[in-house]
Formats: structure tokens, sequence, C-alpha cells
């Protein structure tokens, strides 16, 4: 009786076993094994690339419709594929190991922009540096997507959820540790010690009904339940996890920020504060800014990187060093060696910078050129000399430098006819520019804790 007792205690402890073994077992099969090129202990590199809005070059031609679709936005989109080629080349020349891109690939979701920003990532990967990215608010089901030719504007083909990560597959997706079943989410282990929680904040499912790309974002449930599997899984293998997402986390100005930030971010914050997540690479908002919080004993950075079609023109460098940190510092593309180099016989590229500012100038403080058009009691010398002043504010505030490093412009003529202006939006935009929380966004260091 005793001997049968000891068989039935061991039996229920066999089989209690197999089961937590095969509780433990269902969670993590989910994963896939941990497969990683850089060693624990060495350091590495990556760029950061957001927003490149790329536009296939077979959907437009130069003419009418595709010059007015041009005038209406801030983005150099006729030069998205030159600005991704000459990064290219620049990723070559520094053998960065991979390249984060946070959304917003594509200039408004078209099928044929999607496919050969995919060979031009391919290329990338050729030359020997790994390619992750998450898409952004123009990038899926986009009922947007048109193609331009002569005077008239057409619809083309956009794509789905499913075909992003088709599309892509080589660039995070047929390589991900974990795939979110919820959206277009992964986890990747480019190194034993960092990983990298690739977000799809965006939201797309009723686009078409809608007739409409929503542009605000959101984490949702279950994807915030994927994120504590992650989480839980990187601290098992001994590694951190950095975040990538299109939207904000963090608000990057007090002023904008309806429509950047993600719906739920203090709930965000929260988890990531828990998961030990310290960092995350945003876009969306097409300014170099960067912002940081405390939760509890914990400082979480939310680094955006302006768009890589927007004036400056610019892109992030990552250094990271074991024992040390993160050093992150930007770099404008150098368009103008990239004609040289491939003798291009473009003016626009081989001046490119001035290009560049001419046609931020003229297309992106349009809000903020009809609000100082609004000021009536203003003469045209003195609208001219405020509308001066605005843009060159706005061209530093776009390419990261706030406070002293814009200071020279408050001895100006136009800012002091600003200050005699009642209270309006252009007046605290400036004020905002003025009282930040740092002056220079394009260099950054996170210590390790
Ligand atoms: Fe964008």
């Amino acid at each position: 009786m005793k001997k049968i007792s000891i068989i039935l205690a061991l039996l229920v402890a066999a089989i209690t076993l197999v089961g937590l073994f095969a509780s433990k077992f269902i969670d993590s099969a989910k994963f896939t094994s941990v497969q990683t090129s850089i060693d624990s202990g060495q350091g590495f590199s990556f760029f950061v690339i957001s927003d490149p809005h790329y536009l296939s070059d077979e959907l437009h031609d130069d003419k009418e419709a595709f010059q007015k679709f041009l005038s209406y936005g801030d983005k150099l989109v006729h030069y998205s594929g030159r600005l991704i080629d000459a990064v290219t080349a620049e990723i070559a020349r520094e053998k960065t190991d991979f390249i984060l891109v946070t959304g917003d690939l594509t200039c408004n979701g078209e099928m044929e922009s999607h496919k050969e920003l995919a060979e031009k990532f391919k290329r990338i990967e050729n030359s020997g540096t790994a390619v992750f990215v998450v898409p952004g608010n123009h990038d899926v089901l986009n009922p947007r997507a048109r193609q331009f030719f002569e005077n008239t504007i057409w619809e083309t083909d956009y794509i789905t959820k499913d075909m992003f990560a088709d599309i892509y597959g080589d660039f995070g997706y047929n390589e991900a540790l974990s795939r979110d079943k919820r959206g277009l989410s992964y986890l990747a282990a480019p190194s034993d010690d960092v990983w990298l929680l690739m977000l799809d904040t965006a939201i797309y499912k009723d686009n078409i009904k809608k007739n409409n790309p929503e542009v605000n974002g959101i984490l949702e449930d279950s994807t915030i339940e994927w994120i504590k599997q992650c989480s839980e899984l990187a601290k098992e293998n001994n590694a951190e996890i950095i975040a990538v997402m299109h939207h904000s986390l963090l608000d990057h100005s007090e002023l904008v920020n309806l429509d950047y930030t993600i719906q739920n971010s203090l709930e965000i914050l929260e988890l990531f504060a828990d998961c030990d997540i310290q960092i995350v690479f945003t876009g969306h908002i097409h300014l170099q800014d960067i912002k940081s919080t405390s939760i509890g004993d914990k400082t979480i950075h939310d680094i955006a990187t302006s768009s890589l079609v927007v004036y400056p023109n610019q892109y992030g460098i990552v250094t990271y060093q074991p024992d040390e940190g993160y050093y992150y510092e930007t770099n404008r593309v150098d368009m103008r060696q990239y004609a040289i180099d491939g003798r291009i016989k473009d003016k626009d590229l081989l001046l490119f910078e001035q290009f560049s500012i001419n046609f931020f100038v003229a297309h992106c403080c349009e809000s903020q050129n009809q609000c100082i058009a609004a000021m009536d009691r203003l003469t045209e010398d003195e609208l001219s000399k405020v509308r001066d002043t605005v843009s060159k504010m706005n061209m530093r505030y776009f390419a990261g430098l706030r406070n002293e490093m814009i200071n020279d412009l408050i001895d100006t003529e136009g800012y002091r006819i600003m200050e005699t202006l009642p209270p309006c939006f252009i007046r605290d935009y400036i004020n905002n520019m003025l009282n930040d929380e740092i002056s220079d966004h394009n260099t950054y260091f996170i210590p390790v804790e």
C-alpha cells in the first residue's frame, strides 16, 4: 500500500512538472531561438532614418499635377530616392551594423513605392548592414495613394498589413524573435546585449472605410501584453530592450502634439518603466527633438529624428559602448558629394543645402505665413521682416536648435515687430523655441544604468 502511494505521489509530481514545463514551453514557443550577429560585450553602431516618404519615379512626371502636389507639402518627395541612395553610400562607407527606419517609409503608401524601397533596402543589406523597419501612418491601407501625370492625379494601389510584412520580410519580419499577433510589431535581436522592440503604433484598419488615413497612434491592450512577454524573455537572456516606433511617446512641443503623441502615452510610459525600456526612437513630427521624463526612479528618453526629406535632411547615428552607454548624433546627408561621386549634373543636387533651405522656407512655413499675413495692422515691409525672422527661426527649430542657439535672431527687426503684437500662435510658437529643456537636440548621451 505504502509502495502504491509513493508511486502515486511520484506520478502526481511528474505530471505537475510536465505541466509546468509545458506551460513554460507554450509561452516561449511564440518566440523563435535567439540569433544575433553582435556578441555580448561588443560595441556597435546604427543609423536612425525617419520619415523617408519615398515616392517611386514611376508614379509621377514633373508636370502640373505633381508640381502642385509638391507645393502643398514640406517634403522633398521628388528627391526621396536620391536621398536614400546617398544615405546608402554613407552606410556602406561607415559600415554601420544596422539601420532603423521609424516609419512613413512611403509618400502615401503606394504599392510601387513600397516595392522599390524594399529593393533599395536589399542593396543596403547586401553591403552588410541589416535593416529594421516599422510602418508609419502613411504606409498601410492608405486610400490617398496617388500617381501624378500631366495635369491629372490618379489613384494607385495601396498595400495591406500582410503585404507590408511580406514586402519588408527581410527587414525585420522574417528574422523576428516574435511577432505581435495584432499588428506589425516585432522583436529583433541584432546583438546579444541589446534587443529591438519594433512597434507598430499606426491605426489603419478603418482607413479605407473612412476614406481617410488616421494620423494619430496607439498601442492596443493585446500589444501591451505581448510587450510584457518580450521584456520577460529579454530579461531571461540578460538583454536590454530599446524601442522604435513612429509616433511620439512624449510631447515634443507644448503647442503641436495632437495626433503626434500616441493616445495612451502615460500608460506606455509606465509600461516601459516596468519593462526597463529606457530609450525609444521615434519619427512622425519631422523635426529634430529629444525629450525625457522620469517615471519613479527610471528615466525614459524619446529621441525624435527629423524627416530625411525635410531640411536639414539628416539622420541619427548611434554608437553603443558596453559599460558606457548610447551616444547619439545627427549627420546631414552630403548630397553634393553624392552628386559629384555619381557625376550627376543636377544643379539642385550640387547646391542641395541652399535648394533645401529655399524649399523649406517656401513651403514649410505656410501655416506661419498665413498667420503672419493675417496681421493686418502691419505694413508690407514689416510683414516681410517678420516672415524673414520666423522662417530663419523655424529652420533652426527643425534642425534641432533652441534657446541660445537662436538668440541672435532676437536681435532682428522682425522679432521686435512681433513683440509688439497681441498674443497669437506665432508668438507662442517662437517663445516655445526659446524656452526649451535643451539647446541642441543633435547630440545626446544616455549612460547605461
Ligand atoms: Fe511623416
